[in-house]
C-alpha cells in the first residue's frame, strides 16, 4: 500500500487526465497545470485581470506562496493535493459573495461524502468491514472541510471589483489527497488526507472532475439567484449546529452554543450571558464540548 501511494504521489495533474472525467459546461473546459507557482489565486487573479473567460481552472503541483485565511499560509508537499482556483464570473450582486466560499465548501464536502459512500458499498461488496464508512465528511463553519473531526480541505475566495460591480472572482481550495499521516507532523491531531482516512489512494483527476462539476451546480443556482437552495444545504452540512463552541474572531473569543447560520454565512451564537452575537468571520477552536 505504501509503495502505491507513493507511486501515485509522483504521478502529475494533466488537463487531458481531468477532462476525460469532465461533464460540466462551464468550469473546468480549460484548464492550467503548473508543476509550482507562487499561489494558484494568484495566476487566476492575473487571468481575470486581462479578460479570461470564466470557468478557467488553474492547478499546481506545488505552491510556495499559498495563502490560507485570516491572512495564513497554505503549505502542502509536492504533487499530492489538490490546489486549484477557478475564475468565476458572477452576475449576482456582491453582497452575496460569500456564496462563492460556502458553494465551494460544498461542492469539496459532496466530492468527498460520495468518495467514502463508494468506499463503504465497494467493502459492502466484498464483504469487508465497514470502518471507513463511519467516517462521514462534515463542514466546520465557515468553510472547512473535516473527516471524522479533522480537516481535509480549505477554501480561500477573492474578488476585484469596478466600481460597485464584480471585476471578477477567485475561487481558491486546497485538498489534502495522499499524504500519510505522518506527513502532517504537528498537526497530526487537527488536519488529515483523504487517502490516510480511507487507506488507499486517491484518483486526483477524477476528485478534481467531481469537484468541479458539483461546483458548477451550486454555481449556476447562484447565478439563477437561487441562494436558499445553498444555503440550506451548506447549513445541513455544518457540524457546528448546536454545540458548544468557542470562535476566535478579530474582537476576541466568543464562547457559546451556536443557535443557526444567518443568509449572510454568520454564525449566531447564545452566550451564556444570554446574549445572541453573529459572527461573521473567525475561527471555531478545536476540542470544544458537545
Ligand atoms: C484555509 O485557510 O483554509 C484556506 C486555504 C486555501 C488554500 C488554497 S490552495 C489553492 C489556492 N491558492 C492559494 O494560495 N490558496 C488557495
Amino acid at each position: 500500500m505504501e509503495n502505491f501511494i507513493e507511486q501515485r504521489i509522483g504521478e502529475a495533474f494533466t488537463p487531458e487526465g481531468i477532462l476525460a472525467h469532465l461533464g460540466t459546461s462551464t468550469l473546468g473546459r480549460r484548464i492550467e497545470v503548473h508543476p509550482q507557482v507562487g499561489s494558484t489565486n494568484d495566476l487566476a487573479r492575473e487571468a481575470g485581470r486581462r479578460g479570461e473567460p470564466e470557468g478557467l481552472v488553474i492547478l499546481a503541483e506545488e505552491q510556495v506562496k499559498g495563502r490560507g485565511r485570516l491572512g495564513r499560509v497554505w503549505t502542502a508537499p509536492q504533487g499530492c493535493c489538490i490546489l486549484c482556483s477557478v475564475l468565476l464570473r458572477p452576475r449576482f450582486s456582491p453582497e452575496h459573495a460569500f456564496y462563492i466560499t460556502i458553494a465551494a465548501s460544498l461542492a469539496i464536502y459532496r466530492a468527498c461524502v460520495a468518495l467514502f459512500d463508494q468506499e463503504a458499498s465497494h467493502n459492502h461488496e466484498l464483504n469487508k468491514p465497514q470502518a471507513s464508512s463511519l467516517k462521514t465528511p462534515t463542514i466546520k463553519w465557515p468553510n472547512d472541510v473535516l473527516v471524522d473531526g479533522r480537516k481535509v480541505s480549505g477554501v480561500l475566495s477573492e474578488a476585484e471589483f469596478s466600481g460597485h460591480d464584480w471585476a471578477f472572482a477567485v475561487v481558491g481550495f486546497g485538498i489534502n489527497v495522499n499524504l500519510r499521516t505522518e506527513q502532517f507532523g504537528e498537526l497530526q491531531s487537527v488536519a488529515t488526507s483523504l487517502s490516510a482516512e480511507l487507506g488507499r489512494p486517491v484518483d486526483r483527476a477524477k476528485l478534481i472532475a467531481h469537484v468541479l462539476q458539483e461546483l458548477e451546480s451550486l454555481y449556476l443556482l447562484l447565478q439563477g439567484g437561487q441562494f436558499g437552495p445553498v444555503h440550506s444545504q451548506w447549513a445541513r452540512a455544518l457540524e457546528t449546529t448546536g454545540k458548544q463552541v468557542t470562535v476566535r474572531e478579530a474582537a476576541g473569543i466568543v464562547e457559546g452554543k451556536t443557535l443557526r447560520v444567518d443568509p449572510d454565512g454568520a454564525l449566531v451564537i447564545r452566550t451564556r450571558q444570554g446574549e445572541e452575537k453573529r459572527v461573521l468571520a473567525g475561527d471555531v477552536l478545536p476540542g470544544n464540548g458537545q
